[in-house]
């Protein structure tokens, strides 16, 4: 039996309070057509008052479990991406294991940013190249909107709150993971960047006023020289996606759907035109979500999934990249 990583289970949480545009207009000097049409962003969904990221996670990570028909105690290994855990430590992923009760499980979390789901995925496929019988949970879960500077409106229009996750085990069928390849360069780390994590845990404010976060914030926030990372994410996320199908002998043609980090409708759409993908089969729920980091893929491929857009057999690509800068490619055979 061959191991590679294929997906029995998928759940995403997402906070209730969903904040609109219209919302942000009035916390700094901005307008639902910008954020619209430079964004595709129109609302985002921000955690609550004293909602944690290992909280959100877990439910993610339950919803799976029960859609995998697994139970917690049958998990081997928990793999949380985040850049938002709710401490230094322990882990998100201790957390989420206390809190679904996986107590068979070893756990931990990746710092991989926008990249954390990806990169946590590939690391299951390792593993079950040597041990197909495991069964991983494979999550991706931030609360951005604590780190987030509600006065910056160059950040705070387009992050957003939420997990997903997937439990994945060996398989010896033509499904999971076909190929992948990750990537970091460190020296551009200046482009986006979180300093410090907080001292205490952030989002503790009434959510009906978040300008006022920030006094409740220790801590520094996201900072992103935009148009910069623009750049960079269509060039090397094209550059990754062409890399692998060429590596692999496939086509782009013969990519049925691909399902990529959320954090610009543009970005998406450069990329799908440079590779020549019809945008019809870019799965987007950006407009919806905004940009959630390590969980806005897993959230995206659990909404896909329970609509029914996955069929058996379907080749689907999952494209990242983020603060690093980091990103990957994977190709998954549903
Ligand atoms: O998830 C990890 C990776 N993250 C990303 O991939 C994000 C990549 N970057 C982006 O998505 C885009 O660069 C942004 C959405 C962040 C910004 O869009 P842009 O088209 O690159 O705009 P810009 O930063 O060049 O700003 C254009 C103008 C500026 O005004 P001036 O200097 O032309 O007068 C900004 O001050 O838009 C202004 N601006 C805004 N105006 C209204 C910036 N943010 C806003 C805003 N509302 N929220």
């Amino acid at each position: 039996m061959t191991g590679n990583a294929k997906i029995i289970g998928t759940g995403s949480y997402l906070p209730e309070r969903i904040l609109t545009n219209k919302e942000l207009e009035k916390i700094v000097d901005t307008s639902d057509e910008w954020v619209t049409t430079r964004t595709g962003i129109r609302t985002r969904r921000i955690a609550g008052a004293g909602e944690k990221t290992s909280q959100m996670a877990a439910r993610a990570a339950q919803k799976a479990l029960d859609m995998a028909g697994v139970s917690a105690r049958e998990i081997d290994m928990i793999i949380v991406g985040t850049i938002t855990a709710d401490m230094i430590m322990p882990s998100c992923a201790c957390l989420v294991q206390k809190e679904i009760g996986a107590e068979n499980a070893f756990a931990f979390d990746i710092s991989a940013a926008c990249s954390g789901f990806v990169y946590a995925l590939e690391i299951a496929d390792r593993y079950l190249k040597n041990a197909p019988e495991m069964k991983i949970l494979v999550i991706g879960a931030e609360t951005l909107s604590a780190r987030t500077d509600w006065q910056d409106r160059n950040t705070c229009v387009l992050f957003g709150d939420g997990a997903g996750a997937c439990v994945v085990t060996g398989s010896n069928e033509e499904r999971g993971v076909v190929a992948s390849q990750l990537y970091s360069d460190g020296r551009l780390w200046q482009l986006l960047s979180l300093d410090t994590m907080p001292r205490r845990y952030c989002p503790v404010v009434d959510y009906e006023t978040i300008p006022d976060r920030n006094s409740f914030c220790d801590g520094s926030a996201i900072n992103m020289v935009g148009k910069d990372v623009f750049k960079y994410a269509v060039r090397e996320m094209g550059d990754a996606v062409e890399g692998l199908l060429h590596r692999e002998g496939i086509k782009v043609e013969e990519i049925d759907l691909m399902i990529p980090h959320q954090a610009n409708i543009r970005i998406l759409k450069s990329l799908a035109e440079r590779v020549n993908l019809p945008f019809e089969k870019v799965y987007t729920t950006i407009q919806k979500y905004g940009n959630s980091s390590a969980a806005s893929l897993p959230i995206a491929l659990d909404e896909a999934n329970r609509e029914g857009c996955l069929k058996n057999g379907d080749l689907l690509l999952f494209s990242v990249f983020g603060g690093g800068f980091t990103w990957g490619v994977v190709l998954f055979r549903w």
